[in-house]
């Protein structure tokens, strides 16, 4: 078995508290789990999703490892859909904490799956992450991946806020894990965009892709980006959109969302909370407390 050797990681780096209300893995589509975690709940005005998936088929696969402050909890989800000797396949859409956060747990419990990411992740983590390379699959954009059961194709989104960013497109349930694209905060937890009210919806998503993508003032978007979005409006077979950050978009939600993510190159940079938001924001906590 592999040892890996992932840092600790800072009680700062993220929430050191895990969600106050546990929501169960939901099924989206057939042998397909979202693992659903809600941050902020009932904390701060808004709450985020910080969502992995699990793909049951012939070959299990895991897509992206969640954060490392809800630990306990992810695994139990994860493993209460597969066994993990079971698991045949980790995907990791990218190296950012909130998708490899339990990584080093799911390489130990799983030792009959291939770590499958890109080239650059291993040069990216190769410091941290002691994995044989007999046990890693580089996949790049627009490669496939043979599951046994169905073919999963690894699709980059429209926007990233990680260079090794790769989505994961299955074909046979029409799932499409879009990495941190389509992000969007929520007032409460709901299980799918459809309960968000519309205005809020595009306006935090115009904050959310914004933020992860601030390169997209500058993008030619006629050349490249527009082509990007096509890419999913043209798929016939694209029917359910889900992520990290975002509660499942399905239904006539899926066609909005890709019509929300073509204006994003106009929308122009997003204004990011200041410090005097972050005063506003502990004045607001003292005086609770007090
Ligand atoms: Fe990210
Ligand atoms: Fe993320």
């Amino acid at each position: 078995m592999p040892t890996t050797r992932l840092p600790a990681v800072r009680a700062d780096a993220m929430p050191a508290q895990p969600p106050a209300v546990h929501h169960p893995p939901l099924q989206i589509a057939p042998e397909a789990f979202l693992i659903q975690q809600l941050h902020g709940e009932g904390m701060a005005p808004v709450a985020v999703n910080v969502n992995s998936l699990v793909i049951r088929g012939a070959e299990p696969v895991i897509v992206d490892t969640g954060a490392p402050n809800n630990r306990e909890q992810w695994l139990t989800d994860v493993f209460s859909i597969v066994d993990p000797l079971d698991v045949r396949w980790i995907f990791l859409s990218h190296d950012d904490v909130d998708h490899y956060g339990n990584l080093e747990q799911v390489l130990e419990a799983c030792p009959n799956a291939v770590f499958v990411t890109s080239f650059f992740i291993g040069e990216r983590m190769g410091v941290l992450l002691d994995n044989p390379l007999p046990r890693f699959r580089w996949i790049n954009d627009g490669d496939v991946l043979d599951v046994g059961d169905r073919l999963l194709v690894a699709a980059r989104p429209p926007v990233y806020d990680n260079p090794t960013t790769r989505g994961l497109f299955d074909a046979s349930t029409g799932v499409y894990w879009a990495s941190d694209a389509f992000a969007t905060p929520v007032p409460s937890f709901v299980e799918n965009v459809d309960e968000l009210d519309p205005g809020f919806w595009a306006e935090g998503f115009a904050q959310f892709q914004g933020m992860l993508s601030p390169w997209l003032s500058i993008v030619d978007n006629e050349r490249w980006y527009a082509q990007d979005v096509a890419k999913l409006v043209d798929d016939p077979d694209l029917r359910i959109i889900t992520g990290a950050h975002t509660p499942p978009i399905t239904g006539a939600k899926v066609g909005e969302a890709l019509e929300l993510m073509s204006r994003m190159p106009a929308m122009g940079p997003v204004r990011l909370p200041e410090q005097a938001d972050l005063d506003g924001m502990l004045a607001a906590m003292n005086a609770k407390v007090a």
